[in-house]
């Protein structure tokens, strides 16, 4: 347990993060950066980073209720500390991105009227499941299904957003990538605590792979639905992008992630190679901790 203690300690945490990849940080960006014109400027645009920073809050706020909800349900005190590493990790991820909503132009008496409007009602089903695991006390289904599905999932959500963001967005990728660092040290701690629990407690696998098969479900389906709403900003981008390029005579840029160049893919294409790497990312993880990976219906 000594590596588990050092690397999850909060001492660890401090020097990595606020004093580490944090430092001088303003909402997890340089002073001074700010959203981009185009996006301010767009209107079809500034709505479509609306709408996808609405299930970022979202999907933020789920991990603080379920971090924090976790910290009186672990059975160690060095878990416990963990979590609430992590819980003012959330905090901030739910904080920074709400301030992209303010940096948007959503104003602040309309923040909740604005989550309300957009969020994904299977982000919201999504949520519900881990939720209710945490309400009822069940701390290992808890960690799997944040640890593991909630952020295995936000993993691989950021980067291929911070991919496709680092060139066209600084201040946004930035903020990405502060995220990006965290969620690589919850995934870690999934992994590193509950597999020795799942060894202890091997009858409760059934009930966790049955979470695991209705989140990956909800989670497809968002992914479905946020692409096909998504669809006219990417085209507007696309088609500004390349009007300027062409008076300024370059070729337009590649962004490969994962084999996909996300500066042309049609959208079906970016949200396969999106459900491709969450789910590969699901098999390995799940594995490594004695969870066999349940496929969903396709929904
Ligand atoms: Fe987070
Ligand atoms: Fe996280």
């Amino acid at each position: 347990m000594a590596n588990f203690l050092d690397a999850y300690s909060i001492q660890n945490w401090l020097e990595s993060c606020p004093q580490g990849y944090l430092e001088d940080t303003v909402y997890g960006h340089q002073t001074g950066q700010s959203e981009p014109d185009l996006v301010l400027e767009n209107e079809t645009i500034r709505e479509d980073a609306i709408r996808t920073t609405v299930q970022l809050v979202m999907g933020e706020r789920c991990a603080l209720a379920a971090s924090s909800g976790l910290i009186n349900l672990a059975p160690d005190h060095a878990s416990k500390r963990f979590l609430a590493t992590q819980t003012l990790d959330e905090a901030r991820h739910v904080e920074v991105f709400t301030q992209r909503l303010y940096d948007l132009g959503v104003k602040k008496a309309d923040l909740e009227s604005t989550l309300e409007n957009y969020v994904n009602p299977n982000l919201a089903a999504f949520a519900g499941v881990l939720l209710e695991k945490v309400d009822k006390g069940d701390f290992i289904a808890g960690v799997v299904g944040q640890n593991i599905v909630l952020e295995g999932m936000a993993f691989s959500v950021f980067e291929m957003m911070h991919a496709v963001m680092q060139e066209i967005n600084p201040k946004f990728a930035a903020t990405l990538s502060g995220t990006i660092a965290d969620e690589r040290r919850h995934v870690g701690f999934g992994e590193n605590r509950i597999g020795s629990l799942i060894k202890e407690f091997p009858e409760r696998k059934p009930d966790i792979e049955k979470m695991q098969k209705e989140m990956t479900y909800h989670m497809l389906a968002t992914f479905a639905s946020q692409f096909s709403q998504t669809t006219g900003a990417i085209e507007e981008a696309r088609s500004l992008r390349d009007d300027a390029n062409q008076e300024a005579g370059v070729e337009a840029q590649k962004q490969v992630w994962n084999g996909t160049d996300l500066m042309a893919a049609a959208p079906e294409d970016m949200e396969k190679v999106l459900s491709d790497s969450v789910l590969k990312e699901f098999k390995v993880r799940l594995a490594r901790i004695g969870i066999d990976y349940q496929t969903p219906v396709a929904p």
